[in-house]
């Protein structure tokens, strides 16, 4: 006979079990391999400080888009504020929760590979979000052609150069973005590709580039101040990686009255950087359409789930600095902004709202307020 202690330990155990198969096995591995027949999802999101895009547009789209791809999909989304080491506990508590395929915006690219991992090891597959994490365990890659960004960037000044600079004034200042992301260097790569040969022709003069540690805006102000007192306010061309340094980049120029005579790109059409499109302190901008990214995840996410082909999905192949694997890619376009296409991309995506970005700007600016 069984006694009703053990009949109630026996379904405290019944129970658990049934517990740890709905959640993928949890870490002791159980129904859940290699992602099949997954539904717990786990998006690791980096920061919310440097770019809005991250809490704005990554989290809902990619939530949105998993649920779409794959009915009856949970998706838990942990913010990093930054900081590798939380992100680092966030997917083991992520892991441990049941998580079976992970969707990782890493803060730091090589401190990420402890992630992916972590997570092999629980048989569980990494997609590297927008970021790419420095590890050849890694199962795919989905983002923008980072190097495209930089190129269409170094482009923009290219062409507009002749309006800013004169003979004796071509000074060109760059402030870039965490050199702990690969993103920075494929950003500073593409750039460079076309900034490069002007800087040997004379065209334009380097006076100072610096890598900004974690993206922070309020650094990319300082570093701005400081090149403008090195320069005695001698600078024609500011690249800046993306729009949130960008802007107070444009503070630290409007603190000398130079505001709308500096050449500033950016980066990710945020709302805040259209704006300064809009009245003229920012020159231009790169769009990447996040919901074309998330669209492209949940697909894969699902594929991976139903043990579907991913190949059509991740055709393009990408390999780490460090390593050799050539991890299975998807890669999507990015579009050059400046005042004369706003209202035609952004506007159009309903990316960015006309309510957020005409605040204070004249009536008719860009035919978008
Ligand atoms: C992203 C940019 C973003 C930056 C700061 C980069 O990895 O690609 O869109 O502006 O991080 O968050």
């Amino acid at each position: 006979m069984v006694s009703t202690r053990t009949r109630l330990a026996m379904g405290a155990l019944v129970g658990a079990s049934l517990l740890l198969a709905a959640c993928g096995g949890g870490s002791g591995g159980g129904a859940i391999v290699n992602g099949k027949g997954c539904k717990h999802i786990a998006f690791l999101l980096p920061e919310s400080a440097t770019a809005a895009r991250w809490e704005a547009a990554d989290h809902p789209d990619v939530e949105a888009a998993i649920k779409k791809y794959l009915p009856g999909a949970t998706v838990d989304a942990p913010n990093a504020q930054g900081s590798a080491a939380t992100q680092q506990t966030q997917a083991q508590a992520a892991l441990t929760a049941g998580a079976c395929i992970l969707v990782v915006a890493p803060v730091d690219s090589t401190a990420a590979s402890a992630i992916v991992a972590n997570a092999k090891s629980k048989q569980v597959p990494v997609i590297s979000y927008d970021r790419l994490i420095y590890n050849d365990n890694l199962n795919y890659y989905a983002s923008f052609d980072g190097f495209a960004v930089g190129v269409a960037q170094g482009n923009y000044i290219k062409d507009h150069l002749s309006k800013y600079v004169t003979a004796g004034h071509e000074n060109l200042v760059m402030i870039d973005g965490s050199d702990t992301d690969n993103n920075a260097h494929l950003f500073g790569s593409g750039a460079h590709s076309i900034l490069d040969p002007l800087v040997s022709a004379g065209t334009l003069k380097k006076v100072y580039e610096q890598f900004t540690p974690g993206w922070s805006n309020a650094t990319a102000q300082t570093e701005m101040e400081a090149a403008l007192t090195a320069q005695h306010n001698d600078v024609q061309i500011a690249y800046v990686m993306n729009d949130g340094m960008a802007n107070t980049v444009i503070a630290a120029l409007k603190a000398k009255g130079l505001n709308g005579k500096v050449l500033v790109t950016g980066q990710d059409a945020e709302a805040a950087g259209i704006r300064n499109i809009l009245l003229g302190d920012q020159s231009m901008t790169v769009y990447k359409p996040i919901a074309k990214l998330a669209d492209s995840v949940g697909k894969l996410v699902a594929a991976i789930s139903n043990g579907t082909d991913t190949s059509s999905i991740a055709s393009a192949k990408v390999k780490n600095p460090n390593g050799s694997a050539q991890v299975p890619s998807v890669l999507n376009a990015v579009v050059e902004v400046d005042i004369s296409n706003v209202a035609s991309t952004v506007i159009a995506d309903g990316f960015v709202k006309k309510a957020d970005v005409c605040q204070g700007v004249p009536a008719g600016a860009g035919g978008v307020c």
